[in-house]
């Protein structure tokens, strides 16, 4: 599960840490420099292991989508955000004590470390669940950044002879809040175990798996880009599990599911027992439709096959017309070519079965059973496709 950068990301947690506790020993062991050079440490190791982290993310995603989910909105979401808060608030503190400690210096390094938070923000792709364009995204962070800037200015400008007060407890606060990038190792320990998903509720398996990154269920999570898991309601539940066993773009796409599939959830591999809880869970929170008797994607040929009453004549798994009618299995259908099939399904007449090799004396009866083009090629693929079962 662990990618480079998301290995360097930890390294620079750790890292982060140990300057934070330097800091506050260098500080009562009256080492000046030293806890200067912590501060230092702290304050630009911040957005730089941020960023890192940021992009590291994004490449979890596609590579392992549920130890990503389980990290943003799953089980191991609230530690993984701890984490982020130590980083960001560790860095802002620190940030804070050496402009009380150098005024000079410390207004250089901040210019610095907001020069790279801004690099990382630029670099940082907006996540395909952020609501807005990518522009505007960074237009934000950029504002958030230069008015919160402007507005530590202004109070220390105004203030700065009061502020002599808080040197102590900031120093302390900035060598403390990293400890809690900690939460960054301790997340990842945890979502490296599979989560046990057997003593949860329904709707807690699937907020804990982190489905909820990129689905809403009765208006929690973010829409985007799953949409609303309520749509399972109108599908059959071989459907459902089939594509949570493989959820690539080309199934969303055969089993109906989008007919412009982003593919998304491609990175999601669940495993079989989870497939199998997960379709459970859907099933009991929404009323999934029973499964079809064709398996999964074939819904349109099973409309086809009601419509046209086609099992009067033909069987299909044993089930249909007695002692197997007068058209027999339609699994010995497969035995022809596609093609073959398609001109039968489309003219299925007595001179048709004879040219196209279907009987050498046919009976003629499936005439008027004709299919148009688009159904009978539907209905090829599908009788082909029993062949491989
Ligand atoms: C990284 C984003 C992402 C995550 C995480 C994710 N999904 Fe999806 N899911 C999608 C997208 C996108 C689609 C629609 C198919 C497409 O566009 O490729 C989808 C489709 C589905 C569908 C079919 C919906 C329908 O209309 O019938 C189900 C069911 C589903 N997801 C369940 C889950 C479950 C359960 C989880 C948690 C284990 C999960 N998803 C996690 C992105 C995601
Ligand atoms: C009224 C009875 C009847 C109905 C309804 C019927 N068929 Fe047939 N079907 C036959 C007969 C009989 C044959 C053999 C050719 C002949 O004797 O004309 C046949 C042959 C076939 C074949 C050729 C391959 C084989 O197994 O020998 C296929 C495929 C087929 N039918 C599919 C269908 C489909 C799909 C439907 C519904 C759209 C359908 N049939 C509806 C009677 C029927």
């Amino acid at each position: 599960m662990m990618n480079e950068l998301l290995w360097i990301a930890l390294f620079g947690a750790i890292l982060f840490t140990c300057s934070g506790l330097l800091t506050i020993w260098a500080h009562f062991k009256k080492k000046d420099l030293l806890r200067n050079m912590g501060l230092y440490a702290v304050t630009l190791l911040g957005p730089i292991t941020l960023g890192v982290c940021w992009k590291a993310q994004m490449q979890l995603m596609e590579a392992d989508g549920v130890i990503w989910a389980r990290l943003m909105s799953g089980d191991a979401s609230i530690v993984w955000a701890i984490g982020s808060v130590g980083l960001i608030a560790g860095a802002g503190l620190a940030l804070g004590a050496l402009s009380l400690l150098e005024r000079a210096k410390g207004i250089y390094v901040g210019a610095l470390a907001f020069a790279l938070l801004w690099v990382v923000i630029f670099l940082h792709p907006t996540p395909h669940y952020v609501p807005m364009p990518a522009w505007l995204d960074k237009l934000i962070w950029f504002a958030l950044l230069v008015g919160g800037a402007a507005f530590c200015l202004t109070i220390y400008m105004k203030y700065r002879s009061y502020l002599k007060l808080f040197q102590l407890p900031v120093i302390i606060a900035a060598g403390l809040f990293p400890i809690l990038a900690l939460a960054y190792p301790a997340a990842l320990v945890q979502v490296s175990r599979p989560l046990d998903l057997s003593q949860l509720p329904p709707d807690q398996q699937i907020k804990q798996m982190g489905c909820l990154s990129c689905h809403s269920m009765k208006g929690e999570g973010y829409p985007i880009p799953g949409e609303g898991l309520e749509s399972v309601a109108s599908r059959k539940e071989d459907v459902v599990r089939a594509f949570l066993a493989d959820p690539s773009a080309e199934n969303a796409l055969k089993f109906g599911i989008r007919t412009n599939p982003t593919g998304d959830m491609a990175g999601v591999r669940l495993r079989d027992s989870e497939v199998d809880i997960l379709t459970e869970a859907l099933k009991s929170l929404f009323e999934v439709q029973p499964p079809s008797k064709l398996g999964p994607g074939w819904d349109h040929v099973e409309a086809i096959l009601v419509e046209k009453t086609c099992l009067a004549c033909h069987t299909y798994a044993g089930e249909g017309a007695p002692q197997g009618g007068i058209g027999g299995p339609l699994e010995n259908a497969s035995a022809f070519q596609e093609e073959t099939l398609v001109e039968w399904l489309k003219k299925p007449s007595a001179e048709n079965a004879v040219a196209l090799k279907i009987r050498e004396t046919p009976m003629g009866a499936m005439e008027i059973f004709a299919l148009p083009e688009e159904q009978a090629k539907e209905a090829a693929a599908w009788l082909k496709s029993l062949a491989q079962e």
